[in-house]
Parts: C-alpha cells; sequence; structure tokens
C-alpha cells in the first residue's frame, strides 16, 4: 500500500524557481486558473470546456499519492501559484490494472524550464513505489514538444489512432505511447 507522499523539497527544482509536490486542496482555485489557460490554448489537451470547478478538484486534491493515482503540481512564488500538473491513474478494470495513464500540462510562460521533465520524473516515481508496470498516454502529432520529452523519459510510440479526437478546432489523430517500468512481456503478442 503506498501511503506516502513526496512532500520534500529537491534542491535543483528549487534552484529553478519551482517545487514539484503532490496536489493539495488548497491548490484548487491556482490550478483551475492555469489549466483554463491550457485548455483556451485549444491544440494540446483533450479537454475543451473546463466542466469541474473548485469544490470538484478541492475534493480530488486530497487524495493525490495513493496506490491507485497520483495528482502533482508544480508551484512557484510564495504564494504557491500553481504553473504546471501531472495527474496519473491506474486502469480500473482487472486486466488492465497494470498500466496507469498520464496526463499533464505547463502554464504558457513556463515552459521550457524543466517543470514537464521534472513531473514525469515524479510520477516514474511514483509508479514504481506503486507497483505499476507500464505508463501510458496519448498525444497529438502536432505536439513536438510533448513528444519529444516523452521520447527523452523513454515513451515508446505504439500506435496512432486516426481521427480519434473531434474537437472544435477538427478531427484529430492520436499518437498512443508507452513506457514499460518492468521488462516489457515478451509474449504480449501472442
Ligand atoms: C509538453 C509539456 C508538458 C512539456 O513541459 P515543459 O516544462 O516545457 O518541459 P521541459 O522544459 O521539462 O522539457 C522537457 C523536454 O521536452 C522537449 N521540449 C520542450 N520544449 C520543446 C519544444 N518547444 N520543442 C521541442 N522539444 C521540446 C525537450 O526534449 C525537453 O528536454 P531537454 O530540455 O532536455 O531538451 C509542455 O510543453 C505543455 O504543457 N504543453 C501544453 C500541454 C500539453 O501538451 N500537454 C501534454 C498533452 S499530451
Amino acid at each position: 500500500m503506498v501511503e506516502t507522499s513526496s512532500e520534500r523539497g529537491r534542491p535543483e527544482t528549487a534552484a529553478a524557481g519551482f517545487e514539484v509536490r503532490p496536489s493539495r486542496p488548497s491548490d484548487a482555485g491556482s490550478f483551475l486558473q492555469m489549466w483554463r489557460g491550457v485548455v483556451a490554448e485549444r491544440w494540446f489537451v483533450r479537454t475543451e470546456t473546463v466542466r469541474w470547478g473548485r469544490r470538484y478538484y478541492r475534493r480530488r486534491f486530497r487524495h493525490s499519492w495513493t496506490e491507485d493515482q497520483a495528482s502533482l503540481v508544480a508551484v512557484t512564488g510564495p504564494g504557491g501559484q500553481v504553473v504546471g500538473n501531472l495527474d496519473a491513474a491506474r486502469e480500473e478494470g482487472p486486466v488492465t490494472r497494470h498500466i496507469a495513464s498520464i496526463g499533464m500540462a505547463v502554464a504558457p510562460e513556463w515552459r521550457g524550464r524543466g517543470i514537464g521533465s521534472a513531473l514525469m520524473e515524479e510520477a516514474i516515481r511514483w509508479a514504481r513505489e506503486a507497483r505499476v508496470e507500464k505508463l501510458a498516454l496519448s498525444v497529438y502529432p502536432g505536439n513536438e514538444a510533448a513528444r519529444a520529452m516523452y521520447r527523452k523519459f523513454g515513451f515508446e510510440e505504439e500506435g496512432r489512432l486516426t481521427g480519434q479526437s473531434k474537437k472544435s478546432i477538427g478531427y484529430l489523430d492520436e499518437i498512443v505511447m508507452g513506457l514499460w517500468l518492468i521488462e516489457r512481456p515478451r509474449d504480449a503478442d501472442s
């Protein structure tokens, strides 16, 4: 059972002006501000409308480091402004519970400063601790920054789902990527 969360500060991220830690209920308002900004960009994430409000995220951020999920934020400044987040959630089905899916975002003005990488490192640490065997995600083909970051962490492209997203900007393919945290099963394609 994973019960402990990482609240320790990391010197390398502190020097870069941010800290990565599990989300707290008090992060809800600041998170929503960041998330609305990323959603408004329209190109990078599936979400087109932010449906849930502060109350929903306050509740959700109470369980930010469990056996089934990790909800991480990157925060900056004395008020702990949220400038990035990563959610990892274990699949619920009995035969897919070894996999956790990831979604993440960094505020536009904070990109390219190592926040995405710091969030991913912490997510991988959670996954190993929770004995997740594989991390999975999907990414739009034109999202070069995200694809490069996932490749940097060893994610491999496993396929392309055509027109999988029907967004206000049109249909978008999705590339599915995976990172095995155990040796890849040899008989998986039988
Ligand atoms: C994808 C995203 C989370 C990356 O976060 P970030 O904080 O900018 O990432 P980092 O600064 O840690 O960079 C990590 C790696 O990403 C790649 N990368 C970052 N910005 C890049 C860019 N503009 N072009 C190409 N590669 C880029 C590099 O490989 C980089 O590693 P390096 O610095 O060692 O070369 C961020 O761009 C983002 O939030 N984008 C919008 C939302 C989104 O796309 N979410 C993911 C949906 S699948």
